[in-house]
């Protein structure tokens, strides 16, 4: 390691002097270098350049454009999380499950039944995600979109919704090709499962035998030695809905999730429409802090300064604190389920986010350029 100066850098990205100015802006600790002969003194911060130019030193980790606190510069604003502030959350539950096994029936029968016990009665539209109140008292959130579509989307953007999955599987049809899919998600997740084992009201349905074919797919059921949960259920008929909730409490319980309704807001985009009348809408479940008017929002490549929010029975609310559902007015643009949602200090940081990522939108190109630079880079040190 000799030095390196600011168009050293330049040249070996194979970017202009400009453009490594500007990414400086993001990092801390270069004020110094402000001439493009300026030498770069450290290796440290030669490294965070690159990274934050969405290119890659071998010993630096792939940039991660969620990293709240890179968006975030002004990060001392926000307060690290304090046990003691934590408070206890709802477990947002994702249903997964075969084709036509019940999904959807399933949430159906537990949201009209919370439904009707309400006191606002009635069935509202339907949005991707909605919290069941329990008789118990519990609140139970569940994701509610195509299943797999949703899970996949967040996964493959690393984001972690779901505490928990309900796997529907049929009694009548057994483990198919998608609840097989549906195991592999959860335990690539390592999200407990609990199996709701659906149709028991069908002449067909063998449920013991339902059980024994979870079992070459590593799944254990409590009376085959195991230990997840089955409950066998008719979401038609409502039979053992309340045990099936009961274990979801249980479950959640045993994990103890607690979130922090201070600071930056931290959420998920569930899925995304445009309304004919109030315009761009999202729906996201928020994980960390309280979600208020005003706010401004960064999800993917789009921003929003909240105008209001809507609970899941199309109510406005004011506030919406951790594992809450709603329903989020004022996108400039739609942001893609799966997304992740970081608060942002003011709309001037939203576009300098949007400005940033769009410019680290990498082609396949610029993909195959970032190797040689990587090399390039790598003789130079
Ligand atoms: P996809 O969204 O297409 O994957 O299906 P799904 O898993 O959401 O299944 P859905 O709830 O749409 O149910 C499929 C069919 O099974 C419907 O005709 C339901 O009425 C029926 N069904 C669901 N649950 C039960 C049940 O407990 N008993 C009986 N007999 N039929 C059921
Ligand atoms: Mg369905």
């Amino acid at each position: 390691w000799k030095y390196m100066t600011v168009a050293n850098l330049a040249n070996a990205m194979g970017k202009s002097v400009d453009h490594v100015f500007e990414v400086m802006m993001y990092v801390d600790n270069t004020v110094d270098y402000d001439k493009s002969t300026s030498v770069i003194d450290s290796l440290q911060v030669i490294q965070e350049i690159v990274k934050k130019s969405g290119m890659r030193a071998r010993t630096v980790s792939p940039p991660d454009l969620s990293d709240p606190e890179r968006i975030n510069k002004d990060a001392t604003k926000w307060p690290p999380p304090d046990p003691s502030v934590l408070v206890k959350r709802p477990p947002v539950v994702t249903v997964m499950g075969h084709v036509d096994h019940g999904k959807t029936t399933l949430l159906d029968s537990l949201r009209n039944t919370s439904v009707v016990k309400s006191e606002f009665g009635g069935i509202t539209q339907h949005i991707g995600a909605f919290s069941v109140k329990l008789q118990s008292g519990e609140t139970v959130t569940f994701l509610d979109t195509p299943g797999h579509a949703a899970f996949t989307a967040m996964r493959a953007r690393g984001a972690k919704v779901t505490d928990l999955v309900v796997l529907v599987v049929a009694a009548d049809d057994g483990v198919m090709e998608q609840t097989v899919e549906s195991i592999r998600m959860a335990k690539a997740e390592a999200v407990p499962i609990i199996i709701a084992i659906n149709k028991i009201d069908k002449q067909e349905a063998d449920i013991e035998h339902t059980k024994d074919m979870l079992l070459p797919h590593g799944i254990q059921v409590e009376d085959r030695g195991g230990d997840v949960q089955a409950i066998p259920i008719s979401a038609l008929n409502g039979t053992n809905l309340d045990t099936l909730t009961e274990a979801i409490v249980l479950q959640a319980e045993l994990m103890n999730l607690k979130g922090d309704p201070r600071g930056r807001v931290e959420g998920v985009v569930v899925e995304s429409r445009t309304d004919l009348h109030r315009g761009k809408l999202s729906t996201a479940i928020v994980q960390r802090g309280m979600l208020q008017k005003g706010t401004v929002l960064v999800a993917g490549l789009a921003w929003a300064k909240v105008r209001a929010m809507f609970n899941d029975r199309g109510q406005p609310i004011q506030q919406a604190p951790p594992s809450t559902p709603v329903e989020v007015l004022g996108w400039r643009e739609l942001p893609s389920a799966g997304d992740e949602i970081i608060e942002v200090e003011s709309e001037k940081r939203a576009h300098e986010v949007m400005k940033w990522r769009q410019s680290v939108k990498l082609t396949e190109k610029q993909e195959a350029e970032r190797e040689a630079v990587e090399c390039k880079i790598e003789e130079h040190l």
